[in-house]
């Protein structure tokens, strides 16, 4: 079940017009908030985005319609914006850590609900803050894109570490190459 769980919870672009409502986003919070975290600190907060015109105004601030060529209407719904405290007594290192865990959470929990999501941090967090109007003691420090998912992707194994692991489409399928478990494993002792 875990497996299958892990295998599906892959970065989704392209999204039907449904949208999605606060009490699904509340949800997926709601796992999240049990990810550890250094010194158990909790330090990040959410905010959830639903509004057209932000999701809009947030989906044209991503490389989403730029790379993904992805049109308007099939933008993520919704948005979860991470924040937190600009004077965080705590290292890079361990936020991004932090972060990296509830976003993991967050996304098993998503795909399990039927939902797609997608990283965004090829965005200007500090362009996000203005458009959010966020208190000048906080920043953004990590965006997620949300929605229903319309884009069918295929998982390639890869035995050899030297192939191009580049995602690419083939035959209106979004195709992720994944080292395989042989060429992760550097040493066994
Ligand atoms: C920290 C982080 C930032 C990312 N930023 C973006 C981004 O700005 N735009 C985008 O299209 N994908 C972004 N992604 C998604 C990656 O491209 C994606 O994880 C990768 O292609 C592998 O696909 P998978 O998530 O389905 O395994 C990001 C992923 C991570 C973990």
């Amino acid at each position: 079940m875990f497996s299958e769980l892990v295998r599906k919870n892959r970065s989704i672009r392209f999204y039907d017009d449904k949208n999605v409502p606060f009490s699904k986003l509340r949800s997926l919070i709601d796992d999240a908030r049990l990810s550890s975290s250094t010194l158990n600190k909790q330090s990040f907060r959410y905010i959830l985005i639903t509004d057209t015109q932000l999701t809009e105004k947030i989906f044209n601030m991503t490389n989403l319609p730029t790379k993904a060529k992805v049109p308007l209407q099939n933008r993520p719904k919704a948005f979860i914006v991470m924040i937190t405290n600009k004077d965080l007594q705590l290292s890079e290192k361990f936020l991004y850590y932090n972060i990296g865990i509830a976003t993991q959470n967050l996304t098993l929990s998503a795909t399990e609900k039927g939902l797609g999501c997608i990283v965004l941090h090829s965005i200007n967090f500090d362009n996000l803050d203005k458009v959010l109007k966020l208190d000048s003691q906080k920043k953004s420090v990590s965006l997620i894109g949300i929605g229903n998912p319309i884009q069918k992707v295929e998982i390639a194994n890869i035995d050899n570490e030297t192939e191009d692991l580049t995602y690419y489409e083939k035959d209106g399928i979004h195709v992720v190459p994944k080292l395989s478990t042989k060429a992760l494993i550097y040493r066994e002792i």
